[in-house]
């Protein structure tokens, strides 16, 4: 009965790490960055979970890679420092993160194409719609979102509509050059402090990220008009 009591008290501890854990992972910008499942600028916490199941010692290396950053584990991305988390919050963070090993990669959406025609005349496929009908001028709430998002965080040095500044980028360019929405992502949340690219990570959700992705691709291919785009 003793031991019984005390595998139960054992469980209600770890219960509770996990879900303090989930609480601190929500507060943090966490999710700028990582999904439950399926990759985004870092790996998802449900394939960091499987990657070190079964090596509890892993956990005092993760909690000093959380704290102090780091690189080269998962690709070239670094991860940044949080030196404001105490090394009992980042072990209750990795009590949650290991808690979804069960969690299976994101199923792939089932991949849907749009196709436009560019002024050019040549014709390109999207994977996310910008249009409500199919076709100009009214674009969808996710492009709108995106603007507006853009020319208040990003226009003060990319340049009003992604036109390009004085102190940074056509970020246009950089997309016809063939950066992919992945790397776009990844400076965007993790920066080049040493360049001048602040980090987004923590003010914008990967969600509205994605969001000014797909404004800034739509102006790269001349599908959404420079100033306030119509929408409904
Ligand atoms: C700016 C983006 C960014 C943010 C914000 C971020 N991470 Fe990461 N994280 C990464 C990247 C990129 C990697 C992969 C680094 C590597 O390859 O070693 C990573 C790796 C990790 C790993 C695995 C480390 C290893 O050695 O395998 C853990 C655990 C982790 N992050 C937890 C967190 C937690 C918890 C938070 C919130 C407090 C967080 N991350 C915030 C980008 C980020
Ligand atoms: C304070 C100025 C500043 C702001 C604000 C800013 N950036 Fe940047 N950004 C830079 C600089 C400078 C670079 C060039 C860094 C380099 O030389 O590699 C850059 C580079 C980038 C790149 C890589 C471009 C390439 O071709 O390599 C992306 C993507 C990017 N920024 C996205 C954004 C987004 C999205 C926003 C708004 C959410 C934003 N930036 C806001 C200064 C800024």
């Amino acid at each position: 009965m003793r031991i019984l009591i005390s595998m139960l008290a054992v469980t209600v501890v770890a219960a509770q790490q996990t879900s303090v854990g989930e609480k601190l992972v929500n507060q943090g910008d966490c999710f700028s960055c990582h999904a439950q499942n399926g990759q985004s600028v870092g790996p998802s916490f449900a394939a960091i979970a499987r990657r070190y199941s079964g090596q509890p010692s892993s956990i005092s290396q993760l909690s000093a890679q959380i704290r102090k950053g780091g690189s080269g584990d998962w690709g070239d991305v670094a991860m940044p420092p949080h030196p404001e988390l105490t090394d009992s919050q980042a072990r209750q963070m990795l009590s949650w993160i290991f808690s979804l090993k069960g969690g299976s990669p994101a199923a792939k959406p089932g991949a849907q194409v749009y196709t436009y025609k560019l002024k050019n005349g040549s014709t390109r496929q999207l994977d996310f719609p910008v249009y409500t009908d199919g076709k100009a001028p009214n674009v969808t709430k996710d492009i709108f979102k995106g603007y507006a998002l853009y020319n208040s965080y990003c226009y003060r040095c990319h340049g009003t509509d992604a036109t390009g500044g004085e102190l940074a980028p056509d970020l246009r360019m950089s997309l016809v050059t063939g950066m992919s929405q992945r790397t776009f992502l990844s400076v965007a949340m993790a920066g080049k402090q040493d360049k001048g690219m602040p980090s987004w990570a923590g003010f914008l959700s990967q969600e509205d990220m994605i969001k000014v992705y797909r404004y800034v691709k739509g102006r790269s291919l001349d599908l959404v008009p420079s100033g306030r785009p119509s929408s409904e």
